[in-house]
């Protein structure tokens, strides 16, 4: 997706946020497909609610175990089948590059819900609405992103979306056994107006941080669950070390948390993670609208004024 659309998508959420009943019928007729071979609270309700609330409907199995996955059925051919049901799909499943085989043999529109320890484009979206409200503008940030930048797919999305936007510095915070892959490195490194640096301590650069992006570790990529535990609870971000972070530094997290963030952070205006989960359903009815060449009524109309 080119960087005109990710910005053309965040203005169209903004719109539907104030303009709900407008867009109540935008998608009247369409059918949205939610194939998750994975669990999911936000990202499958929230493409879901993303429908309804356009006026669509939506089909779709929550685990592979009641799709006929369990009996063998490939990913391609499952895809072939529902492209005859629904207007779009959007996927979660646990192997990397499984939404691209996806989208090979559909006939319909295909989003990446998340693909294995690899990317959540659409997770991305949601991280940069709330971005753009809290900063008005996705550049000239501090990005600090910390807890499990191995398998943490939000983070590699992230990463190589504001990348592209440039003049963004990444502090990658993690232990020496959860560093960013090389691929998403090389994301960072082929961006000229971009620079990071990789640490294992939080508290020596948490009050440079713009962006605080934590992570939950993700327990069920890993092959040991000693290396698990051992691994865990590095990163607890509290009231204590929020102390030492700029007071309008924004803490994100795509959740869902374990114990990254303790809860008494939740009241600190700097939390923003549940802003996110409003910016994600409001990204997706944008992006669904936009994949079936649904126009929002009114939206013209209010972007020359915003303009
Ligand atoms: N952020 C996110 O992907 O959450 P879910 O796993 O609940 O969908």
């Amino acid at each position: 997706m080119g960087l005109d659309q990710i910005r053309d998508l965040i203005s169209r959420a903004a719109y539907i946020d104030g303009h709900r009943r407008q867009v109540a019928k935008t998608c009247e007729g369409k059918v949205l497909a939610t194939l998750f071979y994975e669990p999911s609270t936000r990202t499958r309700l929230s493409f879901e609610t993303a429908m309804l609330r356009l006026g669509g409907q939506v089909i779709g199995f929550a685990g592979a175990q009641v799709s006929s996955a369990s009996k063998g059925e490939t990913i391609s051919d499952t895809l072939k089948v529902v492209s005859n049901y629904a207007d779009l799909v959007a996927i979660r499943h646990p192997k990397e590059g499984a939404a691209l085989v996806a989208a090979r043999a559909a006939s319909v529109p295909v989003i990446n819900a998340g693909d294995g320890g690899h990317m959540h484009p659409t997770q991305t979206l949601a991280d940069l609405a709330t971005i753009q409200a809290r900063f008005g503008k996705l550049t000239g940030l501090t990005v600090g992103l910390c807890g499990d930048l191995t398998f943490g797919r939000t983070v590699h999305s992230l990463v190589e979306t504001l990348s592209r936007f440039g003049g963004v510095r990444f502090v990658l915070i993690s232990p020496d056994e959860l560093r960013c892959p090389k691929y998403v490195l090389d994301r960072i490194d082929a961006s000229p107006s971009c620079e990071y640096e990789q640490t294992s301590d939080l508290l020596s650069v948490i009050g440079d941080l713009d962006v605080l992006y934590m992570t939950r570790v993700q327990k069920e990529r890993f092959f040991n669950e000693d290396d698990y535990l051992r691994l865990c609870d590095t990163y607890i971000l509290d009231k204590d070390k929020l102390a030492h972070a700029k007071p309008s530094m924004a803490v994100l997290h795509p959740l869902p948390r374990v114990n990254e963030i303790a809860q008494e952070v939740d009241q600190d205006p700097r939390a923003a993670y549940f802003q996110q989960v409003k910016e994600g359903m409001l990204v997706r009815m944008a992006l669904e609208a936009a994949l079936l060449g649904d126009e929002l009524p009114g939206y013209q109309a209010w972007k020359e004024v915003e303009a």
